[in-house]
């Protein structure tokens, strides 16, 4: 666990409300996150996690509520839309790299498209970060040719690529073989100690424990608890934490 960091707000929800249909999806969050913190989002299924993320780079409008960037209200749509969202980078449960584009593509493109970079600056750039992330032998192949856990981190160093402000993953692990699971989070506890700002929504309490600053708990479309990650596990102070904890640790 690293301490908190100092305090200035880089991501801040306050009062968001989000409806599908009938279902109040997301409900009076406020949420402030700093500038180099890590904050781990659990719990159950249909808790709105993903729905938080895609929130947060207005992947999905809110109905309610106000959501900032490093100070700036997110623009409806847009030029403007297009430069915040590239401002929060997001790793999801499936790769979704280019399969027709290798994999320095598909990690250059976005900087050359988007930040107008010029081609070679942004492939030298995306080998540094291929490198970083374990994977620069694998520049050359396609998508299809890399393993679940070296895809998973290519779309790590794409996110990279565009210098984000704070990365969003959407347990980036779940849909990887156990062997592969901890190269990609061994690259996420790194990018934690590098100070990235972090939002992970994962189960795996071992990273918590190793990356986070705090954890986040949240229970029908509600934030009902957030704590430090060793209080959490160990004293989590809601019925609906102490429940949910119980079935994920008797697996
Ligand atoms: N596009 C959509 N239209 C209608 N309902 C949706 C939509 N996306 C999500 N939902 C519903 O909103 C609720 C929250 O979904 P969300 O995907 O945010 O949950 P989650 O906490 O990420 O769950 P999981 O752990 O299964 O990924 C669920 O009841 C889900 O069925
Ligand atoms: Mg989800």
């Amino acid at each position: 666990m690293t301490s908190r960091p100092n305090g200035e707000p880089l991501v801040r929800l306050s009062g968001v409300n989000k409806w599908f249909g009938e279902l109040h999806v997301l409900q009076d969050i406020d949420l402030s996150i700093d500038r180099g913190e890590v904050v781990v989002v659990i719990g159950p299924s249909g808790s709105g996690k993903s729905t938080l993320c895609r929130a947060i780079n207005r992947l999905e409008p809110i109905d309610k509520g106000e959501i900032t960037i490093d100070g700036g209200r997110l623009p409806e749509e847009g030029k403007e839309l297009a430069r915040l969202r590239a401002d929060v980078g997001m790793v999801f449960q499936s790769f979704n790299l280019f399969a027709h584009k290798t994999v320095l593509e598909n990690v250059a493109l976005g900087p050359v498209k988007v930040r107008k970079k010029p081609k070679a600056e942004a492939e030298g750039r995306a080998r540094e970060l291929l490198e970083r992330v374990g994977v620069a032998s694998q520049a050359d192949k396609y998508p299809a040719q890399l393993s679940g856990g070296q895809q998973q981190r290519v779309a790590i160093a794409r996110a990279l690529a565009m210098e984000p402000k704070v990365m969003l993953f959407d347990e980036p692990t779940s849909a990887l073989d156990p062997e592969m699971i901890n190269e990609v989070l061994d690259v996420m506890v790194g990018l934690a100690k590098d100070g990235m700002t972090m939002v992970v929504v994962t189960h795996e309490m071992g990273f918590a424990r190793r990356a986070a600053n705090r954890v986040v708990f949240m229970d029908g479309g509600r934030i009902v608890e957030t704590a430090e990650p060793e209080t959490f596990f160990t004293s989590p102070r809601s019925d609906r934490a102490k429940d949910f904890l119980s079935k994920i640790l008797t697996h």
